[in-house]
Order: structure tokens, then C-alpha cells, then sequence
């Protein structure tokens, strides 16, 4: 298995000793404590799960802005994107060199991380646009993902995490959430050595599926590593639980036994494009697998990328600081001559009218009106899931 990113082992934050979390917890009583953003809760689920070793904690100013211009900490060490905790006010912490973290996606607000406080800084008005621009291309407020970064506060919280809990995700999504830890511990018990990692807010449809086919046959690998984003998507986006059942439904009746594991992790949805995709790339390696798979307009939303803009910012990326390797797909669509879902690219004689494109939006639409979308875009088992759940909300 492919060692983790920048270190020789994965560095979970979880305090796992129970009598060590159990005098962290009391201690936590004691501290002064802030409210964190859903964004920054969710770095500490990553960081306590070994997803993003070989980071240790939320960075400062200058870290963010050098990770945020060159995809490196001043240090040195390649990482994407700034891992931040910055809020609106910082007072109820002010002069505390150790403080508790409330989650603010858990009724009662429990503490889910102390933090060993190195600094508060104040982000310049200058210093958050031009780290909106590199991380995501645009200053847009109407772009989901800019305006969740720019509407958190300025004030940044920096120093190293000891993580408490896994916040709502391992009760909420059993079975399904998993850690970095995990993952590698049950690819080891498979014998899994060469795995390609799937990216997916989806229910995953007919295309997504083919590409996880495609990529297991084309690198000849052990195995699929599923892994589905669990935290906060955009309205309109099909909920986790419904998700996970379509995925496992798919998995269960075309994949071959033991060849798939269909896991979650606990973060929001950026919609960075690229460099979101290179940040999945990094957590991909932590869970040891060997390929990323990356698609069309991977990690995008709206018309703000290039469909490919995702798979070509990995050009410039040294294998010394990423070892990963992606499995760059082309545009798939059902392709009416043969009867199943291709790579575009790879197959001859088609036109235009000889495919069926369809959008994850318009599917949606079709889906918003309870109307089951078509074979050449879902699974049956996948449709009847869907179409269940939307039945239960538009009644
Ligand atoms: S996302 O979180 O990366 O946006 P999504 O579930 O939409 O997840 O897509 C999962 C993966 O499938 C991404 O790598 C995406 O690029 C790829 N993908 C989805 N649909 C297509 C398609 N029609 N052609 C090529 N790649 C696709």
C-alpha cells in the first residue's frame, strides 16, 4: 500500500486512549471555548481521522497564504488548501493559550477538539481575496463555495488540535463512516495493494459506476475504494443517507463480491474545482489507495471550471510531493449503438445523436417531478431508491 503523505505513518488527531479523552473531556470543562464554523469542524473530523497527516492543526496567516499561492506551508510540506478555523469574533478565547472547540453541527454545541492556541490574527480584506481567487478561482459571491469562505469571520485561530469526537458523522452514517485508519486496516485484511479511489456526491448513476469499472480494469487494481462525501452539500443535492442506500444497492447487485468497499468522510462540499481535487488526491493516499479517479468537472459546480481543469492542475504537480496517481477520465455517456455507458473518446463511428447526455441536473429535474429517470442513465434498483425519496418529499 502507498505510504501516506509526507510521513511514514498516518498521524490520526482522535485521542483514541478512553482514559486520556476521558481527562481531555474534563479538562475541557475548565477552558475557555468557542463555537467553530461547520468548515472548521469538519478539518478536525479529517484530522482526527489520519485523512489529512501530515497536518497536525489549523494553520496561521502566513501558512494559509503560502498554501493557498504555491500548495505549500512555508515549511515546505504539500498540502492545497488552508485548514482553517476562523471566526467572527475571537474575545471569548482572547489571551487563552488552550482552548475548547464546540461543534456547531451537534445539538448542545459538545466540545469536539482542544486546541493549544499559537496565534490570532486578523485576515486583511486583501489577504481573503486573494485566497478566495487561488482556491477557487473567483471572487464570485454567488459561488456556493466562495461565499461559505467568506462569510465565517477573518480571524484565525491557529495551532495543533486534540480531537475528542467524530462530530454527528460516526453515529449518524455507521458503518458507512470511516477513517483513514480504518480504511487502510481493512484494505490490509483484503490484501488490497492496488486500489483506485472514487469521489462521489451522487447517488452514483450509470456513468459514475462504469467509470469505477473502468479504472479497475484498466489498472488492473485489487480493488474500488467508494468514498462518499458525508458533510454539508448545496440545496437541491441528494442527502447522505439516501445516497449510501443506492451506492450499496449498485455495489450489491453489479459489482462482484469483495472487489468494492463503500465508505463516507466527514467534510462539507468546497465546489474548489482542482483544488479540491488535489486535496481529495492527498486524502486518497492517506487511505492508502494507489489512483484517484477524476473525471469531468470534478468537484465543480456551476460553469466556473473547465470541464478537464481538475485533472490538469495535476501537470504541475511534483511526484515527490504527491504520490497518488490519477486515472484521468474523458467525458462518458451512454452510447446508443452499443447499449452502455462509454468513454466518448474511445469508441468509433458514433455522432453526436448516437449518445444519450444526460445531466445530473436534468435527472434531478425528471426526479423533482417524480418521474424515474431513464435506464441509460440509473440503475432500476438506483431509480426506485431515488424515486421513493422524492415521493417522501413532495408529499
Ligand atoms: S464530485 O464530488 O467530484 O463532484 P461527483 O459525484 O459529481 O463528485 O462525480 C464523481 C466523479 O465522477 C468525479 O471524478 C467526476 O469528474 C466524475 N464524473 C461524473 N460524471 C461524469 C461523466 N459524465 N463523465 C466523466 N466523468 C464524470
Amino acid at each position: 500500500m502507498i505510504k501516506p503523505l509526507g510521513s511514514d505513518k498516518l498521524m490520526p488527531l482522535y485521542v483514541a486512549d478512553d482514559a486520556k479523552r476521558a481527562e481531555l473531556i474534563k479538562e475541557a470543562e475548565g477552558l475557555p471555548s468557542i463555537i467553530i464554523s461547520s468548515a472548521a469542524a469538519g478539518n478536525a473530523v479529517m484530522l482526527a481521522g489520519g485523512y489529512f497527516t501530515p497536518m497536525t492543526g489549523y494553520m496561521n496567516v502566513a501558512d494559509s497564504m503560502s498554501v493557498a499561492k504555491t500548495m505549500k506551508t512555508t515549511a515546505g510540506q504539500f498540502w492545497p488548501t488552508p485548514l482553517l478555523n476562523v471566526v467572527e469574533d475571537a474575545s471569548a478565547v482572547k489571551d487563552a493559550k488552550r482552548i475548547a472547540l464546540k461543534d456547531p453541527n451537534v445539538e448542545g454545541n459538545p466540545v469536539i477538539a482542544i486546541q493549544d492556541v499559537e496565534s490570532i490574527e486578523e485576515f486583511t480584506a486583501d489577504q481573503m481575496a486573494t485566497m478566495t481567487k487561488e482556491i477557487y478561482g473567483t471572487d464570485d459571491m454567488d459561488h456556493v463555495g466562495v461565499k461559505a469562505f467568506n462569510t465565517v469571520g477573518k480571524t484565525c485561530i491557529a495551532g495543533p488540535i486534540q480531537v475528542l469526537n467524530y462530530s454527528y458523522f460516526d453515529k449518524e452514517f455507521a458503518g458507512t463512516f470511516k477513517t483513514a485508519v480504518e480504511i487502510r486496516e481493512d484494505m490490509g485484511k483484503l490484501g488490497w495493494e492496488k486500489i483506485v479511489a472514487f469521489q462521489t456526491r451522487n447517488p452514483m448513476h450509470l456513468a459514475h459506476e462504469e467509470l469505477c469499472r473502468m479504472a479497475y480494469n484498466d489498472e488492473k487494481a485489487d480493488g474500488i475504494l467508494i468514498h462518499m462525501l458525508l458533510g454539508k452539500l448545496k440545496k437541491g443535492d441528494i442527502p447522505a443517507d439516501v445516497r449510501d442506500k443506492c451506492i450499496r444497492k449498485m455495489a450489491e447487485v453489479y459489482f462482484e463480491p469483495n472487489t468494492v468497499m463503500i465508505t463516507g468522510y466527514g467534510f462539507d462540499m468546497l465546489y474548489a474545482g482542482p483544488r479540491e481535487a488535489v486535496l481529495h488526491a492527498c486524502f486518497r493516499q492517506n487511505c492508502g489507495c494507489t489512483h484517484l479517479i477524476v473525471g469531468r468537472d470534478h468537484a465543480g459546480v456551476g460553469d466556473y471550471y473547465g470541464p478537464f481543469d481538475a485533472q490538469t492542475i495535476f501537470d504541475n504537480i511534483s511526484k515527490d510531493d504527491l504520490q497518488i496517481d490519477i486515472y484521468r477520465a474523458d467525458h462518458t455517456a451512454y452510447s446508443k449503438k452499443l447499449d452502455k455507458v462509454v468513454m466518448m473518446s474511445r469508441v468509433e463511428n458514433h455522432t453526436k445523436e448516437d449518445f444519450v447526455l444526460l445531466s445530473g441536473t436534468k435527472v434531478r429535474e425528471m426526479l423533482g417531478q417524480v418521474i424515474k429517470p431513464p435506464k441509460e442513465f440509473s440503475r432500476p434498483e438506483v431509480a426506485d431508491i431515488l424515486i421513493e425519496y422524492y415521493r417522501s418529499i413532495n408529499k
